[in-house]
């Protein structure tokens, strides 16, 4: 495997870090999670921004122009001949002396991991994954925000280990006011009842979750399919009265849940219905999608 490692390619056995960098120190750094369908990267415009939006919210200059990343990271896919890839981008705020201030890094550290997709289950799609609710709260938009993707990681760590434990496959996370907010790596919607009628909901940005990528595909293919969507504060009886639940991320796509806890849930058409829309989306991107 070859590492885009600070403009240059090298083998992963040379991608070496100092102990001194400030990712490893302090977690004082960003990531975005990128996927790659027959060599075209999906939506990476939109991940580019976030990335630089998640930079801006840390004060890290990332020392470099988006035109110059987007090469990097096609660079990085061919060096290791990828098609069909996982791609991660990066960047601490580098190597320096000890100590919190963003001043002792001189430059920051930048890193692109491509490698082979690793393909989730089919079963997971067929049957559903299980959820449970975590106890660990999601960090207050006040503290970190969530739509901060960042190498600080450790309270969805802290819920992904409730959920080993409880044998599910993901944790949901609630707010400090007791909302439901995400999953520790995904967005999460499900359909409740209105009068008869079918909504699709999600919690709203304001809840303190990243405004995933997936997340806003869906909600602009539901309104295209006439489903109605709300997007707001909810509670965790909320989900368990649920019709329908599922999780969305850029590599896990749309994937259903059948069961929360002890409630369980039958994968229903709202679903299937956006989970073939999705793919559909993916492919006229792919189909469009010319080299840079
Ligand atoms: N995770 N919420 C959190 C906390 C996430 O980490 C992610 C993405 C999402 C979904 O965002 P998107 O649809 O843009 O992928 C929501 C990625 C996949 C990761 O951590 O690798």
């Amino acid at each position: 495997m070859n590492i885009y490692l600070n403009n240059r390619i090298v083998p992963a056995s040379d991608a070496k870090v100092s102990v001194f960098d400030h990712g490893f120190l302090y977690g004082d750094g960003i990531y975005e999670t990128m996927r790659a369908y027959n060599g075209a990267v999906f939506m990476l415009d939109a991940h580019i921004k976030r990335f630089f939006r998640s930079a801006s919210m840390i004060e890290l200059d990332i020392m470099r122009k988006r035109d110059s990343i987007k090469k990097a990271i096609y660079k990085t896919l061919s060096a290791n001949s990828l098609k069909e890839a996982y791609v991660r981008l990066t960047v601490s705020r580098g190597h320096g002396a000890i100590g919190l201030d963003p001043a002792l890094c001189k430059k920051p550290t930048f890193i692109i991991i491509a490698q082979e997709l690793r393909q989730y289950p089919a079963v997971y799609y067929e049957k559903g994954v299980s959820l449970t609710i975590a106890k660990t709260r999601r960090n207050l938009k006040e503290a970190i925000n969530p739509q901060i993707k960042s190498l600080n990681f450790l309270n969805n760590i802290l819920a992904k280990i409730e959920a080993k434990k409880k044998n599910a496959y993901e944790a949901v996370m609630l707010n400090a006011k007791g909302y439901l907010t995400e999953g520790t790596i995904c967005n999460v919607f499900f359909v409740a009842k209105e009068k008869n009628s079918e909504v699709l909901c999600t919690p709203s940005t304001d809840c303190g979750i990243l405004d995933g990528i997936t997340r806003n595909i869906i909600l602009d293919l539901a309104k295209k399919n006439g489903i109605a969507i709300k997007e707001g504060k909810f509670t965790k009886k909320n989900l368990y009265n649920a019709s329908e639940v599922f999780i969305t991320n850029t590599t896990m796509e749309v994937m259903p849940v059948s069961k929360i806890d002890n409630k369980k849930y039958a994968s229903g058409y709202i679903t299937k219905l956006l989970g073939t829309a999705y793919k559909e989306k993916v492919k006229s991107y792919t189909l469009r999608f010319k080299d840079i």
